[in-house]
């Protein structure tokens, strides 16, 4: 095998003429599988295959005039079993075959100059196929007289026994090791260099990291690392909950079964998705979404709650607990499915709604719950608990209106009252619950760390308040709660700044030196009550968020902007601009942010506004049934198959199914030799 896998490398190398661009990323050569090379499976888990043939017209590839092969065949192989075709292996018709055309840039000097290369594609799916028994599968792909593609697959030897009954899943977005040390230095107090309290975080028996990369790209977004989590299957940037296929169809691309689905379909379980991001955006609609892109929103919202119309599919029969922002997609008119009201759709299917925290509060337990509380992402928990003021300059009612949402729930009230719907619903079924707290990530790209950290400090405080309320219901022992991220930002703190000496200063060098670094990075400030200052919001928070002394902190990647350190008062930060005058591609610094700092040049390409994700591992906490299996060092796709482990999700064979958790690959020190899918 591993001599087989060496030459289709060397083979490959030779074919990939770009970095920056891919002709479609999975697939170097002329000939593609999908699920590519070199991916896992769980046992029984529903996925499609596509075959593609592609025939560069032109470009450095230019092949065979531009004429696809649409005689090729397809064969797969179990471990040294007979060789078969794949309609005759999963006992399909074969399908008919599709023709599409695409282009793509070689590379920027093809992008500048505005010549793309074409390619003429001819392609088959066969849809909805599972594998049942664990081992190595081999398809070989057979185009153009003589050459061949092959994909090693790994169906994993996992457990259906269940081990708990409910997960829940808590995801800071964008959410690193870095910003959880600095938001504990924000909210907890030390006393000669000992915490005096810790984070929730901090007390979880099990810590360990996983490598977040793309499929196709070592850096990731949101959607297709949320699919990794809850597929087991990698994907490419903004696809979620499929291969991307070369077609020019957004819905069409081979699929994989997602955690819930699979849920679902195998204990009849309950499940919820909370976010403080609108519901439509990556990190909770990948639970549920078949797409090349995550921009699809109106349809996806269709896809949650009534499944796939375009294809057959596994349906989870909508949400049991659906709570964020993102009244767009619900209200009728352009941003839904249709131009559908989704109040209406999810009421009509028994959903209570609920438009507001008072509501929210007091919704029935037993029925299926929707919350929607505001257009777009909800306000950041500093403005929903410090700069209230602040709320009132939104237009975001989420009934419609021109006014403010100003009765807001927080991660917490949304995710306590998740519990108790999912609880209720799920019965001895159980439940599965992904909370996310969004705007780390959406705070940190636009360099706003303060309304970053806030958000993280509120995701601890949920989690806390998530295991007292598991203590109260009785089921904390029978729950399994992981706390990671999909991926993050290069945020560090590198020491304090005097807000009060920058200021004060007229040239941008000198106001660089108000930055206290080693011996003058002092202590915290953000302990300290200040006299006439009340914030009041409690234990796990900052008592001061505006000190003199604030941290001096930093992105490894951003935009032109201007730095003064400390909160932003007014609302979250806008840190560079287009110039009237100048193209809209073209990034400067925001003369109203923070005009009172010194500019600091950008290190990312000039069209960027914002920051953008970092190649760093991610942390993975882990407290309850099978928290043993979440140490060490892992990829993101080891977080799925460690959850669907211990809910018991495989679906094979029990001959060859082995009992003890550990042996799934995912953890180094079991790894069982099918090693190769790091
Ligand atoms: C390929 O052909 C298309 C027209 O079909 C043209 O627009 C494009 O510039 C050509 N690309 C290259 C790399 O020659
Ligand atoms: C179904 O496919 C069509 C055509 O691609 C697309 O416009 C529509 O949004 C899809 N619907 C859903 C719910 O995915
Ligand atoms: C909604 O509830 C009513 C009354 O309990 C019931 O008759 C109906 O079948 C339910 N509809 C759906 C879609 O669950
Ligand atoms: C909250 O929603 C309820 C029910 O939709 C409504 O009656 C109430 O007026 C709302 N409260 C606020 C403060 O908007
Ligand atoms: C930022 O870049 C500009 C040129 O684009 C240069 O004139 C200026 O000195 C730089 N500023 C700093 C603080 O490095
Ligand atoms: C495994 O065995 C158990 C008990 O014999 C049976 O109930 C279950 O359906 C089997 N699972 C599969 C996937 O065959
Ligand atoms: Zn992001």
């Amino acid at each position: 095998m591993r001599s087989t896998v060496v030459l289709c490398l060397a083979a490959s190398l030779a074919s990939v003429s770009g970095q920056t661009f891919q002709r479609l990323g999975t697939c170097p050569t002329l000939g593609c599988v999908l699920p590519p090379d070199q991916q896992d499976f769980l046992p029984g888990q529903q996925f499609d295959i596509r075959f593609e043939v592609h025939a560069p017209k032109n470009g450095s590839e230019a092949f065979n005039g531009g004429v696809p092969d649409e005689k090729f065949t397809a064969t797969i192989q179990k471990d040294n079993g007979r060789t078969r075709s794949i309609a005759d292996f999963f006992n399909l018709k074969e399908p008919s075959l599709e023709k599409w055309t695409f282009s793509w840039y070689e590379d920027l000097f093809a992008q500048d100059a505005k010549t793309p290369s074409v390619v003429n594609v001819a392609s088959k799916i066969y849809r909805r196929v599972a594998l049942y028994e664990p081992g190595t599968y081999k398809v070989t792909l057979n185009y153009f007289s003589g050459k061949t593609t092959t994909a090693e697959w790994v169906v994993r030897p996992i457990a259906n026994k269940k081990k708990a009954k409910n997960v829940i899943f808590f995801i800071g977005d964008g959410m690193t090791t870095n910003m959880i040390t600095a938001a504990r230095l924000l909210a907890h107090k030390t006393i000669n260099g000992k915490y005096q309290t810790l984070l929730a975080l901090d007390k979880f028996p099990v810590l360990g990291h996983q490598m977040t990369h793309s499929i196709d790209s070592f850096i990731t977004d949101s959607a297709n690392s949320a699919s990794a989590l809850y597929s087991g299957h990698k994907s490419t940037v903004n696809a979620m909950g499929v291969y991307a296929d070369s077609s020019p169809d957004l819905f069409d691309d081979p699929k994989v079964e997602t955690v819930v689905e699979l849920l679902v379909r195998i204990w009849g379980s309950a499940w919820g998705a909370v976010s403080t991001a609108f519901l439509a955006d990556a990190t909770p609609i990948a639970l549920t979404a078949h797409t090349r892109s995550r921009y699809a929103y109106g349809p996806l919202i269709e896809q949650a709650l009534n499944g796939l119309g375009n294809y057959s599919w596994t349906k989870t029969n909508g949400p049991d607990a659906y709570f964020g922002g993102g009244a767009e997609q619900f209200l009728a008119g352009s941003g839904s499915y249709l131009g559908k009201d989704y109040y209406a759709e999810f009421a009509n299917k028994n959903y209570s709604i609920s438009l507001n925290k008072t509501a929210l509060l007091a919704a029935p337990k037993d029925k299926r719950a929707l919350g929607v509380f505001c257009r777009s992402n909800l306000p950041v928990w500093l403005e929903r608990n410090i700069f209230k003021d602040n709320l009132q300059k939104l237009s975001n009612d989420p009934a419609g209106g021109k006014g403010a949402a100003t009765d807001l729930p927080g991660l917490k009230e949304m995710t306590l009252k998740a519990i108790d719907v999912l609880h209720t619903r799920g019965g001895n079924k159980g439940f599965f619950l992904m909370s996310e707290a969004a705007s780390i990530d959406k705070q940190m790209h636009v360099l706003d760390y303060d309304r970053a950290l806030g958000d993280l400090l509120e995701l601890d405080d949920t989690v806390q308040a998530t295991i007292e309320k598991l203590k109260s219901l009785g089921i904390l022992d029978e729950t399994l709660i992981v706390v990671s991220a999909d991926h993050g930002h290069g945020f560090d703190v590198f020491g304090n700044a005097d807000t009060k000496y920058a200021a004060a200063q007229g040239d941008d060098r000198k106001k660089r030196n108000a930055v206290g670094v080693y011996q003058n990075s002092g202590l915290s400030q953000y302990t300290v009550p200040q006299e006439g200052v009340s914030y009041g919001t409690g234990a796990n928070f900052p008592v001061n968020w505006d000190p003199r002394y604030v941290i001096a902190a930093g992105l490894g990647a951003n935009p032109d902007h201007r730095e003064s350190y400390g909160v932003g008062k007014s609302g979250p930060r806008v840190p560079a601009t287009t110039i009237p005058g100048k193209s809209s591609d073209d990034l400067y610094v925001n003369p109203t942010d923070r005009p009172n700092g010194f500019v600091v040049n950008g290190t990312l390409p000039t069209n960027e506004a914002q920051g953008v994700h970092s190649l760093t591992d991610v942390p993975v906490f882990a407290t309850g049934p099978c928290q043993e299996t979440f140490g060490g060092v892992y990829s993101n796709i080891d977080v799925f198959y460690k959850i669907a482990n211990c809910l018991g999700l495989a679906h094979g064979t029990n001959k060859t199914v082995c009992d003890d958790g550990k042996s799934n690959g995912g953890n180094g020190k079991y790894n069982d030799g099918h090693g190769g899918h790091y």
